[in-house]
């Protein structure tokens, strides 16, 4: 079955690291999987170059949480992203979205146009794991996703979640694949029982922490799970292009 491999280099990379990277996955690469790569923004134009018609895809790690026609020093548009040759954001990611959950996605949201998909990332931190929290945080984190005020120009084609639980990203710990299935099963229920306009055959979610070639087979293979989003182990070109070729 067809998943998505996603790539989230963060702030890594050079334009050496670049140029042998695709040397080695452009040789290597035999997928049928949809491969989507996150360079930092700095990168993507020259990543861009070595795209075909449908050897990979290409996104953006961020996207201004304010609307495209306000001024935001550091900010980048949508367009320009797209102009860079990005068809996919993502959003929120725990890296960078800081306290004010809510906000953040609901700007972001504004993005899910036909011309850039927007992932949106959702997950726990460990106290709320612990607590018992988990749920009612993500279904904090995936209102505004579904608040149709937030689809003013287009509405969306797909929603794409990435369940990434804080605990488990660049720690080597991960949840129990039932685990996983549980809480991709509660995001697709509660987006397509909440959602203006999607079904739950149109929500895909990605899982994201601590993914790795050992791992990864089995998580793609778990109930409810549609790709995998990856750090630390995309960086790896062989590591990454022996996931990417995996068929589930
Ligand atoms: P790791 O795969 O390094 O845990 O990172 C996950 C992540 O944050 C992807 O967005």
């Amino acid at each position: 079955m067809k998943k998505i491999i996603a790539a989230n280099w963060k702030n890594n990379g050079s334009k050496k690291f670049i140029k042998d990277y695709f040397d080695y996955f452009l040789k290597n690469i035999d997928s049928k999987n949809e491969i989507i790569i996150f360079p930092p923004d700095l990168y993507i134009d020259q990543v861009n170059h070595y795209r075909d018609k449908d050897n990979f895809n290409l996104g953006g790690q961020n996207i201004n949480y304010l609307r495209d026609d306000a001024t935001l020093t550091s900010g980048n548009s949508s367009d320009m992203f797209i102009d860079n040759g990005c068809n996919y954001t993502l959003a929120g990611h725990s890296e960078v979205r800081g306290s004010d959950i809510a906000f953040i996605q609901a700007g972001k949201a504004l993005y899910a146009s036909n011309d850039l998909q927007v992932i949106f990332c959702v997950g726990e931190e460990a106290d709320t794991k612990k607590n018992g929290n988990t749920q009612n945080i993500l279904t904090k984190q995936l209102e505004d996703l579904c608040d149709k005020r937030m689809y003013p120009k287009v509405s969306p084609r797909k929603v794409i979640v990435a369940y990434e639980p804080v605990w488990a990203i660049g720690t080597g710990n991960i949840p129990k694949l039932n685990d996983i299935s549980f809480i991709h099963k509660f995001i697709k229920t509660y987006v397509s029982e909440n959602h203006p306009f999607l079904k739950e055959k149109d929500i895909m979610v990605l899982y994201g922490g601590s993914v790795n070639l050992k791992n990864a087979k089995d998580i793609l293979s778990a109930p409810y799970v549609d790709g995998v989003l990856i750090g630390g182990a995309s960086l790896e070109v062989k590591e990454f292009t022996n996931i990417c070729n995996l068929k589930i």
